[in-house]
């Protein structure tokens, strides 16, 4: 079947179809193009001014975009990563005023002018922040697909005192998943920083 897909009928019916299109009369195509815009909801661009790693940012954006794309592709920050996109995974963790958010769940436009800090704004200058270099002492990280979202999960973890257990640990890192299982890395490092 999928070979069929790619075969020369399949190209010649294709590219039959691309000439068939051409000859659409224009009416037709007004009127379909009317309808698309009625329709499709209209974008609404907005002037955006984030603070992210102590760093202001003025960019255009349509208002209905994510923290989480806006960081990665507006300001090329992509150390956040894009797991399920759903809330669900924690890889897309950030902090906004020090407290941990789900960038992919969160408009850029809610967080205007208050304090982002990504995986990128945790490190001073060339010195690893303690839980960066923690995961690395204690493997805390295997692929390291869900190690920015877990650093930033961890970090808030010790800065709010969920530390006196590993029980309470696991608890307060629940929602960031690592298919590779390095839980055990994860959860000796915090408790490294958190000494
Ligand atoms: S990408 Fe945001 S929770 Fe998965
Ligand atoms: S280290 Fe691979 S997903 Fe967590």
């Amino acid at each position: 079947m999928e070979k069929q897909k790619y075969s020369r009928r399949f190209f010649l019916g294709t590219s039959s179809m691309a000439a068939a299109l051409a000859l659409v009369p224009s009416g037709i195509k007004a009127f379909y193009q009317d309808l698309k815009t009625r329709l499709l909801p209209v974008k609404s661009i907005q002037t955006l001014s984030l603070i992210v790693n102590k760093k202001t940012y003025t960019v255009k954006a349509d208002t209905r975009t994510t923290l989480l794309d806006l960081l990665r592709e507006e300001l090329e920050l992509t150390g956040t990563k894009k797991g399920c996109d759903h809330g669900q995974c924690g890889a897309c963790t950030v902090h906004v005023n020090g407290e941990r958010v789900l960038s992919c769940l969160t408009l850029a436009a809610m967080v205007q002018h208050q304090p982002v800090t990504t995986i990128e704004g945790l490190a001073e200058g060339d010195q690893l922040h303690p839980m960066q270099q923690a995961f690395i002492e204690c493997d805390g990280f295997q692929c390291g697909y869900c190690t920015p979202g877990q650093i930033m999960s961890a970090v808030a973890c010790v800065n709010e005192g969920h530390t006196h257990s590993v029980e309470e640990i696991k608890e307060f890192m629940s929602g960031n998943l690592c298919r590779c299982g390095a839980y055990n890395g994860i959860v000796e490092s915090i408790q490294k920083v958190a000494r």
